[in-house]
């Protein structure tokens, strides 16, 4: 036993591992915990009624009519996640140059706010105003002479914004990445009595390949005409972003919010570091599409790699992920 291991000069007194050695010691260290509270569900709409409609390029997903999606959220809310973020597929002969459609106070999207306002009690319902379901072209905003015109979107965001909040909206999601359009935002619900309406600033929207699925799931994918790189931000670009994310704060955003989420925990991070605002990352499309699919495959534990995704959310300082595995992750959580 008096035997010198090399390792001894190296480590001195100094053993990590004694943290580690059990269960217990291990609970008791644990610096980031995932709780169902952290949870936000986005989830998409179909007109219609009784469907439910499996997206291919996302395994587990469906799009729902209104009826159906009042069921789901149910659950959600019985499990206890605090919040879905809607996203309507528009018909497409309701999509147009300017995204029309979403002036219309009984369009898809509001008409699901109602219902679910109606029928379930303890959840909130996050809306987005960005265009792109609305548009024939899948831009964010109004396209004139192929340029995205920033001013008259921002004028149509708001009367969009005012318009979601009248139908029951808790919080407005803008993510068309507009200049100007928070502090449009705030005025607007402002002005129309909406004053407890919260604002949640998709403050930095990368250019991302990560939202492939997604652009399936509300049949925009083959519309999009070029890319979004005038509106969003390059993904080389990190103080650009928090400049971005100043501007929303200042102009009276509630949270803030980063999307993608896992591929920009250095932006969550940077964004908590600098503001005293909530901060959330959207764990989109593509990302979840990842980890099922080479779940599908059984090349990965897809379980332990949605948990384990989630928790380093946390560990990255956000307050709450928008995922598409929430309502899964509920159930474990609620098991464990
Ligand atoms: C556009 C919008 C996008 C997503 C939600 N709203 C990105 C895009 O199509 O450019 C992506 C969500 C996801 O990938 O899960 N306003």
């Amino acid at each position: 036993m008096d035997k010198t291991h090399l390792v001894d000069h190296i480590t001195g007194h100094r053993r990590m591992r004694r943290n580690r050695k059990a269960d217990w010691t291990r609970r008791l260290v644990q610096e980031s915990r995932l709780t169902v509270d952290d949870l936000i569900w986005p989830i998409f709409l179909v007109p219609g009624s009784g469907i439910v409609d499996p997206i291919p390029a996302m395994p587990g997903v469906n799009r729902m009519s209104v009826d159906k999606a009042v069921e789901a959220v149910k659950e959600a809310a019985d499990l206890g996640i605090p919040a879905i973020a809607t996203f309507p597929n528009i018909a497409l002969d309701l999509r147009d140059q300017t995204g029309s459609q979403i002036l219309e106070a009984n369009n898809l999207l509001n008409q699901a706010t109602m219902a679910i306002k109606k029928a379930v009690a303890n959840i909130g319902i996050i809306t987005d105003v960005a265009l792109d379901p609305f548009t024939d072209h899948g831009h964010d905003g109004i396209l004139r002479e192929g340029e995205i015109v920033n001013d008259e979107t921002v004028d149509q965001v708001v009367r969009a914004a005012i318009l979601q909040a009248d139908a029951g909206s808790d919080i407005i999601a803008p993510s068309e990445m507009m200049d100007g359009r928070i502090g449009a935002i705030r005025r607007g619900l402002d002005a129309a009595g909406h004053q407890s309406v919260g604002i949640m600033s998709y403050a930095t929207k990368f250019s991302s390949g990560y939202y492939g699925p997604y652009r399936e799931a509300i049949s925009t994918a083959g519309l999009l005409k070029g890319d979004k790189n005038s509106y969003y931000v390059s993904p080389a670009n990190g103080t650009e972003a928090v400049r971005d994310a100043a501007l929303d704060v200042e102009e009276g955003a509630d949270m803030l919010m980063v999307k993608p989420g896992l591929p920009y925990l250095d932006i969550c991070w940077r964004l908590k570091e600098a503001f005293s605002l909530p901060v959330f990352a959207y764990q989109v499309s593509g990302e979840y599409t990842q980890i099922k699919a080479a779940g599908m495959q059984g090349w990965i534990d897809e379980q332990r790699v949605m948990m384990e995704s989630l928790l380093c959310f946390k560990r990255a300082g956000c307050d709450g992920i928008l995922s598409y595995f929430a309502v899964e992750a509920a159930r474990l959580l609620a098991r464990a």
